[in-house]
């Protein structure tokens, strides 16, 4: 594996694409309940967001589209973008399983605006999403560009400061502020079943750009 912006967006692709049949039969994701009815949606995210119906929403990074479709069943008029093929299949083949109109786009998210050629009311996003973008203030030129004047981004996200300590205390384990190289892991399993078998490991991540925050 190399070690341009490029090889580690792949290896982040790889590491996404095997996880998502391990996430749609997983308790975590309840994709079953889901179809039942359950929102994948907190309460605040909604009461902060306020009324979504007849709104237009962009869902960047929208992995199996669970966050997605549960806004469309609030009646926003939803798309969802995500790098991962088979997360999109999965999210297009769920919209359609619970007969919810959604639209699932397989791309880059610094490519969305090239992709997605429109404007939305709403840019939503969050849950460990973040942390995939090796360039923050890029990804807000994106956002810029796929909102409409008056329109509003709303980020639900882990705070980063959380990831400098290790697994089982508070020791520190990795730095804080990041630099032109990603924070790099090489884990088995998935955050959703630590002992799933999986070859694709390794992994580049982002936490808070040295000197911009
Ligand atoms: C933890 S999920 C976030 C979505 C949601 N919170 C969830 O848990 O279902 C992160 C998603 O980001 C996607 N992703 C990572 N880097 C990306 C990129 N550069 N462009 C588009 N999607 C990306 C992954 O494929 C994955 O589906």
């Amino acid at each position: 594996m190399g070690d341009t912006p490029q090889d580690w967006s792949e290896a982040n692709r790889r590491w996404w694409d095997e996880r998502v049949p391990i996430h749609l039969a997983s308790d975590f994701y309840d994709v079953e309940g889901f179809r039942a009815g359950r929102s994948s949606l907190l309460d605040f995210e909604v009461a902060e967001l306020g009324p979504v119906s007849g709104r237009s929403l962009v869902h960047l990074q929208c992995h199996v589209g669970l966050d997605t479709l549960s806004w469309a069943r609030l009646g926003a008029l939803v798309t969802g973008l995500d790098f991962s093929a088979p997360a999109v299949k999965a999210a297009r083949e769920l919209a359609s399983s619970i007969g919810q109109p959604a639209t699932f786009v397989a791309g880059d998210v610094y490519q969305a605006p090239a992709l997605l050629r429109e404007r939305y009311d709403i840019v939503y996003t969050g849950k460990g999403a973040l942390c995939w973008l090796p360039d923050l203030e890029a990804w807000a030129d994106v956002v810029v560009t796929l909102l409409r004047p008056g329109g509003a981004l709303y980020v639900l996200e882990f705070h980063p400061f959380t990831d400098v300590f290790g697994d089982e205390d508070l020791t520190v384990g990795t730095r804080y502020f990041h630099t032109s190289q990603p924070l790099v892991w090489d884990t088995p399993g998935s955050y959703v079943d630590r002992e799933a078998a999986t070859t694709h490991n390794r992994t580049n991540e982002w936490g808070i750009p040295w000197g911009r925050w």
